[in-house]
C-alpha cells in the first residue's frame, strides 16, 4: 500500500512508481509483463489456446517489443468466455467483480483480487493527487456505483489518498447540489455531462456555480473536448482534468491529465503497458501516430489482460509532468461511435467542438441519424442558451452548418431547440440516436 504521509503536504509528492528512472521503469515492466505472460499461460486456458494457435510461449518475450508477437484480446473472446472463463485464480480468490451492462450482447464480467482491489486504489489515489485533490479533502462521487467502474473504483481510491468521501452516485440531481452546498466538497469525480446536469441543477436552484466549494472536476468515462473544458472551467470556476479507464484494465485510474499541465493523460505505465495499433492491420504504430489504443495489464491477478483492443482511438507521447511514463491524448472517439456519412468519417466530439464555438449554443445536444432514400442523413439538435432570442438561434444554426462543412466536409442538418428539451445525462451519455431502417 502506498502511504500519503510524511510528505502529504509536498504538491510535487510522488508515489514509490512515480520516482521510477525511464530505465528503472523499462526493467519493472519487462519483468511484470513477462510474469503476466506465464501467469495466464498456466491459467488460462483461452490464453494457452490463443498463443498456441499463434505459434508463441512466454519464453519469446525478450523484450518489452517482443510484446507484439502476441495476440490480440478482444470484448468478443471476453464474453466468449463469460462469466468467469478469463480468471486466472480460484473464484474464491476473487474479492470483487464488476460488469459491462450487456446492452450489446452478453455482458463482461472483470474480477479483482484482494491485491489488485488494493493497487486500485492506489492508481486512483494517485490520479486524484494528480488532478489536484490532496488528502484531507472532501471527494463528491458522482460517477455511479454498482456494477460500473466508475462509482467504486474512485471510492476506493479517494479513501487511500485520505479524503473523505461522499458516494452520491448518479440521479437525485436536486439532493446533489444539496449535498454539495452543505458538505463544502472540494473534489467532485463525475462523468463531464452529468457534471451539465448537475450545473442546470445549481442554476434552477439560484445556486452561482463559481460560489460553490468545488475547486478540482476529476471527469471521465466518456469522450469530452477542450471546449467542454473551458464551458465547465469558466462556468464552476475550477480545474477541470480527464481521467481515463475501462473496466476489462482495472477501471477509472489507468490515466491521468496533470491538473498543473493539462496536457493529455499519463498512463501509469509501472502498472498497464500501452501501444498504438493500426486498427485496420494490427501493426504497431510509433508513438506520437494516432490509432487504437491496446494494453496489457502488468500486475494484475485476478484478471490479467494481454494485449486487449480498447477500441478507443488516440496516440502516445512523451511524458511532462511525469517524465517516465507516457501521455495519451484525449480520446477523440471510439471506433464504435464513428458515423461514417457519405463517405465521410465522423465523431460526436468533433460535433461538440465546433457547436461550443458558436454563439448562443448550449452544450447540450443529440446527433440523429436518418435515411433518405439511399443517403443517410446527420440532424444535430442542439439546445439554445437562454440568452438567445430567435435571430441568434437562426444566425448559430446557419454557422454550425457552415463551420460543420467546413471543417468536417460534410452537410448536416441543424436543429435548435428550447433550453432544457433535451434528455439529460446521469452518467454515460449517448449522443447518437440511429434512427436508420435496416438495409434491406
Ligand atoms: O468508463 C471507467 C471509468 C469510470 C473511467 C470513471 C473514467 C471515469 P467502462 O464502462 O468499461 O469503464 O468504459 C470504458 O469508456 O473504453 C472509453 O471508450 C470510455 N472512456 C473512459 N474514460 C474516458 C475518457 C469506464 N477520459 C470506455 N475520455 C473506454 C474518453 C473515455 N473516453
Amino acid at each position: 500500500m502506498t502511504a500519503y504521509t510524511a510528505d502529504a503536504a509536498d504538491a510535487d509528492f510522488r508515489d514509490e512508481g512515480e520516482r521510477l528512472s525511464a530505465d528503472e521503469l523499462a526493467a519493472l515492466q519487462l519483468k511484470r509483463l513477462r510474469d503476466t505472460l506465464y501467469r495466464v499461460y498456466e491459467h488460462v486456458p483461452f490464453y494457452r489456446r490463443a498463443f498456441e494457435k499463434a505459434g508463441v510461449h512466454p519464453d519469446d518475450c525478450r523484450s518489452l517489443a517482443d510484446l507484439s508477437l502476441f495476440p490480440f484480446t478482444t470484448k468478443a473472446d471476453l464474453r466468449e468466455e463469460y462469466p468467469f472463463g478469463m480468471f486466472a485464480v480460484p473464484r474464491s480468490e476473487v474479492r470483487r467483480v464488476h460488469a459491462s451492462s450487456g446492452t450489446t450482447g452478453r455482458p463482461t464480467v472483470v474480477g479483482y483480487t484482494e491485491r489488485d482491489l488494493s493497487t486500485w486504489a492506489d492508481v486512483v489515489a494517485r490520479s486524484i493527487r494528480a488532478a489536484g485533490g490532496r488528502p484531507g479533502q472532501m471527494v463528491h462521487v458522482a460517477y455511479g456505483y454498482g456494477l460500473f467502474t466508475g462509482g467504486l473504483g474512485a471510492h476506493y481510491g479517494a479513501e487511500r489518498l485520505g479524503c473523505t468521501v461522499v458516494p452520491a452516485s448518479g440521479g437525485m440531481t436536486d439532493r446533489q447540489v444539496a449535498l454539495i452546498q452543505d458538505f463544502r466538497p472540494e473534489v467532485i469525480m463525475v462523468t463531464p455531462s452529468y457534471m451539465l446536469t448537475l450545473l442546470d441543477e445549481m442554476e434552477r436552484q439560484g445556486i452561482d456555480p463559481r460560489a460553490t466549494s468545488l475547486r478540482t472536476g476529476i471527469f471521465g468515462a466518456e469522450p469530452w473536448t477542450e471546449e467542454m473544458r473551458r464551458e465547465i472551467e469558466e462556468r464552476l470556476g475550477m480545474d477541470a482534468v480527464d481521467i481515463y479507464g475501462l473496466s476489462e484494465v482495472m477501471g477509472p485510474g489507468v490515466a491521468q491529465e496533470f491538473a498543473s499541465h493539462k496536457d493529455g493523460l499519463h498512463i501509469w505505465e509501472d502498472h498497464f503497458y500501452p501501444e498504438v495499433i493500426d486498427p485496420l492491420t494490427g501493426a504497431v504504430l510509433p508513438d506520437g501516430e494516432p490509432g487504437e489504443l491496446v494494453f496489457t495489464s502488468l500486475t494484475k491477478e485476478a484478471m490479467p489482460v494481454v494485449r486487449y483492443r480498447t477500441r478507443d482511438l488516440t496516440r502516445l507521447l512523451p511524458g511532462t509532468a511525469r517524465a517516465a511514463f507516457r501521455r495519451m491524448e484525449k480520446v477523440t472517439g471510439r471506433t464504435d461511435d464513428m458515423i461514417i456519412l457519405r463517405g465521410v468519417n465522423l465523431y460526436p466530439t468533433q460535433i461538440e467542438e465546433i457547436l461550443l464555438r458558436t454563439p448562443g449554443l448550449a452544450p447540450h445536444f443529440q446527433l440523429r441519424l436518418t435515411r433518405e432514400g439511399r443517403m443517410d442523413a446527420l440532424t444535430v439538435r442542439v439546445e439554445a442558451r437562454r440568452e438567445a432570442d430567435a435571430e441568434r438561434r437562426r444566425t448559430a444554426a446557419a454557422e454550425l452548418v457552415r463551420a460543420v462543412k467546413e471543417s468536417v466536409g460534410v452537410s448536416v442538418a441543424v436543429e435548435v431547440v428550447d433550453p432544457e428539451t433535451l434528455e439529460r445525462s446521469l452518467g454515460k451519455i449517448k449522443r447518437i440516436r440511429d434512427l436508420r431502417t435496416p438495409r434491406e
